[in-house]
């Protein structure tokens, strides 16, 4: 079998989207049948692309240019619901880079399995709001998509503590935040396969977070250090601006991170 980590750097280096999941989904299964029969491949090492490859289209505009569309009208759900792939595809490399840029760090074999899973399910989910697109008469690929979404990982690219506390406990914690209030939209739009798909996301993305949550705890053990006032500080340092409330306390509780992690790093705390 291919060693975890160059298996990693082919799925950041393949452009295509659908291309690019259906790599990562074949991967994650291989790599969890040799688990499933006890056997632990190769992590290898790997020299992961600084930025992975991505396709032609969605044309990338700073967030400032892209068009705003009122999310009642049905422009405004696609709009939405591209945002949403654009985001899972975005996911789909955050893992994978994590599994190649930091292969060199001694870790537990459960520690890759989290992360291949995860990876398998962005990938997941990126199908799901490609489907829902496409139902809607549009595609991934029609509207513009953020810029930027690549830059927490640039600037985390040294320090896994420092990738852990941003990407999982900062960013996908932001997902269980937010999603509720889309599930509402596309339930009163009558939307039914986008009010499906977004619950299968919002629910596989608490384990997301808690992954992250569950290895930072442990690394934070491993050199001693005191896991909320490394989380401050380094959110502090790589993650520009405060976090915005309202939070999901409970689902944030249920993915392991307590309010006395977020809530001083609020504008309001
Ligand atoms: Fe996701
Ligand atoms: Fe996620």
């Amino acid at each position: 079998m291919t060693p975890l980590a160059q298996m990693a750097v082919e799925v950041l280096t393949t452009a295509d989207a659908r291309a690019k999941t259906a790599l990562s989904r074949r991967y994650a299964a291989a790599w969890q049948a040799a688990r499933a029969e006890g056997a632990l491949p190769e992590i290898g090492t790997a020299d992961p692309p600084d930025r992975p490859a991505r396709p032609a289209r969605p044309e990338l505009k700073h967030p400032r240019d892209v068009p705003r569309r009122k999310p009642g009208t049905p422009e405004g759900r696609i709009a939405l619901l591209h945002a949403v792939a654009h985001i899972e595809l975005n996911a789909v490399d955050l893992h994978w880079d994590v599994i190649a840029r930091f292969a060199h760090v001694p870790m537990p074999p459960g520690f890759f399995d989290d992360w291949v899973r995860a990876a398998d399910e962005e990938s997941k989910h990126w199908g799901l709001m490609a489907e829902c697109l496409e139902a809607a008469g549009s595609h991934y690929g029609a509207l513009a998509a953020h810029a930027g979404m690549w830059r927490a990982a640039e600037e985390t690219a040294g320090d896994l503590l420092a990738r852990l506390a941003v990407v999982p406990m900062v960013l996908e914690a932001r997902g269980l935040d937010v999603t509720p209030g889309m599930i509402e939209i596309f339930r009163k739009a009558g939307a039914d396969d986008a009010v499906a798909a977004l619950e299968t996301i919002y629910a596989e993305e608490v384990s997301h977070v808690a992954y992250g949550s569950k290895w930072f705890h442990f690394l934070c053990g491993r050199h001693d250090l005191d896991p909320k006032d490394v989380f401050h500080d380094l959110v502090r340092r790589y993650f520009h601006g405060p976090l915005k409330p309202p939070f999901n306390e409970e689902k944030r509780a249920e993915a392991g991170l307590p309010p006395d992690f977020y809530w001083p790093l609020s504008e309001t705390g």
